[in-house]
């Protein structure tokens, strides 16, 4: 393994070591060069208070407290420490105790997870919703309960991996297309003809923050009658006049056929929901296995997030100071001549290219001057496309986005030109 760095988590997937309780032999040896092991010091840092804009992290870099600017949480909204919310969330602890102790089905349904369902169908505009513990369970129990062996998943090229997984578990053939383009899916539905098949897409997507291209989408959907598996995780509550999402953005929540979200982003939570016609969601729970055999979500949690949704939905304050940040913040990042894609979102990718020794590089210093921005490497990123992520929130300040930026100039836009920073 001269080329060490050349190597990425991509390369050890496979793995014949005839231990199977060890991993591929060079493996660990790839994982243990200093270089290799500096690049992983950014993963799992330690959060010492509530994901707020002004936090506490024990730096990985070298073990101290660090105050910081956190630009990386999926708190968009800051309902995750919402004081009304932590309110409903303590009052539904005490009422039922921390976990729902049992499965839906059995003894893990509380009249708060009832609540929260009716609403969250009510929300979305379909006749029913289940809720799952997890968001990537979610995913994976919504596709398995609906799709059977022999049946076509057609997803685009950038969906998420609880979407792959869940086309995996429910033994289906999976094809996909090239991102965002409609003539590349109509190839894969004209190829699927025949079989029973459903198109999975996103509304916002996670690495680039761009929106899928939905009128042109559900126009060829609709051609072939293929229903739409829609994951609003990163847009729900934001987007559209209600904050329904990307769907009602577009004016096209009746081409929907499945709606699906996450409660660890915007609602500040943890857990999934997928919304659709009675029928189907009688049917999932018969059949989606993280639901039905898996513990209910926690009361604390549902009370929370109950909370969140009225929070959220009251008025459109909330959703109007994200759009306010994400267009300062853009501004200011585009100013640097940063490359930051096709973002139409509150997530604004910073592209630096091929170096993954810059990226890391970047992402040290910025953490010493107080900036908790992550950075993003290949294989979740392509190689020649290695970012930053901005999560934008409501609850940034314009001095704390001014600080933030002018650290981004300080490392990455000086950096990028070689002007302050050796590499
Ligand atoms: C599009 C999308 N779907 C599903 C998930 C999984 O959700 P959770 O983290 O709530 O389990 C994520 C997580 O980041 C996501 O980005």
């Amino acid at each position: 393994m001269s080329d060490i760095l050349n190597y990425s988590l991509a390369d050890f997937f496979y793995n014949d070591n005839p231990d199977i309780l060890s991993p591929p032999d060079d493996f660990m040896q790839w994982i243990n060069h200093p270089r290799v092991k500096h690049s992983f010091t950014f993963f799992e840092q330690q959060l010492l208070a509530a994901p707020r804009i002004s936090t506490e992290i024990l730096s990985n870099i070298d073990n101290k407290k660090r105050k910081i600017i956190n630009l990386t949480s999926y708190n968009y909204l800051g309902l995750s420490s919402h004081p009304e919310v932590i309110q409903a969330a303590k009052e539904a602890l005490d009422k039922y105790g921390l976990g729902a102790s049992g499965a839906p089905l059995l003894s893990g349904t509380y009249d708060l997870h009832v609540k929260l369902t009716r609403m969250m169908a009510e929300f979305k505009q379909k006749e029913d919703c289940l809720i799952y513990s997890s968001g990537f369970g979610g995913n994976l129990g919504a596709i398995q309960g609906i799709m059977r062996k022999g049946d076509v998943l057609i997803l685009d090229e950038k969906c998420h991996k609880s979407l792959v997984d869940g086309g995996t578990l429910a033994q289906v053939k999976m094809r996909f297309f090239e991102h965002n383009k409609p003539e590349s899916l109509a190839s894969m539905l004209e190829k699927s003809k025949g079989a029973r098949t459903m198109v999975a897409i996103e509304g916002v997507y996670s690495m680039d923050g761009d929106l899928v291209k939905l009128p042109e989408i559900a126009e060829v959907c609709e051609q072939y009658r293929a229903p739409i598996y829609i994951d609003e995780a990163h847009s729900t509550l934001m987007f559209g006049e209600n904050g329904r999402g990307v769907a009602e953005h577009f004016g096209l929540e009746g081409k929907i056929g499945v709606s699906f979200g996450t409660f660890s982003k915007s609602f500040g939570g943890v857990g999934g929901f997928v919304c659709a016609n009675a029928e189907i969601i009688r049917y999932l729970k018969g059949y989606s296995s993280p639901w039905n055999f898996s513990c209910a979500p926690s009361p604390p949690v549902v009370g929370g997030l109950i909370k969140a949704l009225e929070v959220a939905t009251r008025d459109s304050t909330l959703r109007d100071r994200l759009w306010e940040n994400t267009a300062y913040l853009k501004k200011g990042i585009q100013a640097m001549n940063l490359d930051i894609g096709e973002t139409e979102s509150q997530i604004i990718p910073i592209i630096i290219g091929s170096s993954g020794e810059k990226l890391m590089h970047f992402a040290a210093e910025i953490q010493k001057r107080g900036l908790f921005l992550q950075p993003v490497d290949f294989p979740a990123v392509p190689a020649n496309a290695r970012r930053f992520r901005i999560s934008v929130s409501a609850q940034l300040t314009r001095e704390e986005m001014d600080r933030s930026l002018n650290i981004i100039e300080d490392v990455i836009a000086r950096g990028l030109k070689g002007e302050a920073l050796e590499i």
